[in-house]
């Protein structure tokens, strides 16, 4: 069998830090099989002008290498050209993309850097993953170096509509750098026509069937595989974690309010005041619901360095305690507010607890919170799941109230519909979503992908 070489931006700390999610599990278990390299950043900055060593560490039969980022790396491409560039225009956000050479120019020799390093690690019958925006010219700087290995590419974010796209002034050079892989895989069957559409609108290409894509003359795999998670397992951590003191603690603290839970990284594309908007909608139309509900919103701090995050901080904490002003009293307190992240297995425990899942991105391209939210529910007993139609997740949970995140009042009656629907209703939505979810785990994603990359 041969290797396989995973390369991504982040790499998690397998075997070291806390334990690590799903994408993480699964690429493991594909690695430990195959055995292999595990390439990416250090999540650490050199300090200096100049990249830091290559760090080569073996553990549990992977190879992990992995890199400090100079300063200047990490300003241009990471903060710059990945997240204030890519991250803004896959989201639909063009009033925040701050495009500047020279952060573009830094994104390609960061790619170029980590092709130069991973070059004498391969070997000839390898195949080659790499996952997500940060890293699209990797194959095309590994080529330029004579790699001729199979070579894929996961984009794990939407990809926009060819009237967003081709806004980006490089356009041209992130399409051809999409064209040197062998296998080009998105989350929905939308991000894939998307991509086809531009290329047709630019006359350089287009869908040519039956699985394949074409751009420049050249020919490509393109598909969609919609990424999940550890169901079963994380079913059972949440069938776990609602016995454990933490969770016990905070449901008793309820006091028998129903649970509406919300969970995202502090970041733009979740529509987290739209969110808080539509729960106070929620309120103002529902007096009878005063003192009988109570929001959790679970927003761990997100790219600090970038600046339209720090504005959200601030915008998300006024939201919260403007409707606990409004309309909180002395003994109850409408939304409660963690601003920080919180272990997993309390977080399973937690959906476990709740009456209904808030997933009301404005754009996401999968959104793994609504699936674990589903796995997460006592199948006597589930909570609802009320989804933005503009997450990945809404094309297979169909289960879930979907909703509209930035129509606020439509939101409002969502979580009204949820918090009163009969057991009956929630029990018939959640088992084909749960079926679904089993039946198409991470590790049924990872084996597609790496069937169709394997050729
Ligand atoms: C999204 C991206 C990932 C990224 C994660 C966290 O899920 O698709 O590639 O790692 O956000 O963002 P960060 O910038 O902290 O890596």
């Amino acid at each position: 069998m041969s290797r396989l070489i995973v390369v991504s931006n982040r790499v998690p700390d397998i075997g070291k830090g806390p334990p690590p999610g799903g994408l993480a599990v699964a690429l493991k278990a594909a690695l430990e099989k195959r055995g292999g390299i595990w390439m990416g950043w250090s999540g650490k900055s050199s300090g200096s002008k100049e990249p830091g060593p290559l760090h080569v560490e073996d553990r549990g039969g992977i190879t992990f290498a992995l890199s400090d980022l100079s300063r200047r790396d990490l300003s241009e491409y990471y903060a710059g050209f990945a997240n204030s560039v890519l991250w803004p225009l896959c989201h639909y956000r063009l009033d925040l993309t701050d495009y500047a050479r020279k952060d573009m120019a830094g994104y390609f020799r960061v790619n170029r850097f980590f092709a130069e390093r991973l070059r004498p690690l391969i070997r000839p019958d390898d195949i080659i993953w790499v996952h997500d925006y940060h890293l699209i010219p990797l194959a095309s700087e590994l080529r330029r170096l004579g790699v001729e290995n199979r070579m894929g590419f996961f984009m794990h974010i939407p990809w926009p509509s060819p009237d967003v796209f081709l806004t980006l002034p490089v356009h041209e050079a992130i399409i051809g750098g999409l064209t040197a892989y062998d296998v080009v895989g998105f989350q929905t069957k939308h991000d894939a026509t998307n991509f086809a559409s531009g290329l047709e609108r630019e006359g350089i290409g287009g869908d040519a069937g039956d699985g394949w894509m074409e751009a420049y003359g050249r020919r490509f795999r393109a598909g969609t595989f919609p990424i999940s998670i550890a169901t079963r397992e994380f079913a059972e951590l949440a069938r776990r974690a609602v016995r454990t003191a933490a969770v016990r603690r905070f449901a008793d603290s309820l006091e028998g309010r129903d649970l509406i839970i919300g969970v995202d990284r502090l970041d733009y594309s979740k529509g987290l005041t739209h969110r808080i908007d539509g729960y106070e909608k929620f309120l103002a139309a529902n007096p009878a619901w005063h003192g009988r509900t109570t929001m959790l919103q679970v927003t761990p701090k997100s790219r600090t360095e970038v600046p339209g995050y720090a504005a959200m901080q601030r915008e998300v904490a006024e939201s919260a305690g403007r409707v606990n002003g409004a309309i909180g009293r002395l003994d109850w307190v409408p939304i409660r507010y963690v601003n920080r992240a919180i272990d997993q297995k309390v977080l399973a425990g937690l959906y476990r607890v709740a009456r209904v899942g808030m997933v009301t991105p404005l754009r996401d391209g999968m959104n793994l919170v609504a699936k674990e939210f589903v796995a997460a529910q006592d199948p006597e007993d589930p909570g609802v799941l009320v989804l933005s139609r503009f997450a990945g997740a809404a094309q297979e949970l169909d289960g879930a109230i979907l909703v509209n995140p930035y129509d606020i009042e439509a939101v409002g009656n969502a979580l009204a519909k949820a918090l009163s629907m009969p057991l009956e209703e929630r029990r018939a939505r959640f088992t084909p979503m749960m079926q679904q979810l089993s039946e198409h785990d991470i590790s049924r994603w990872c084996s597609d992908f790496l069937d169709v990359l394997r050729g």
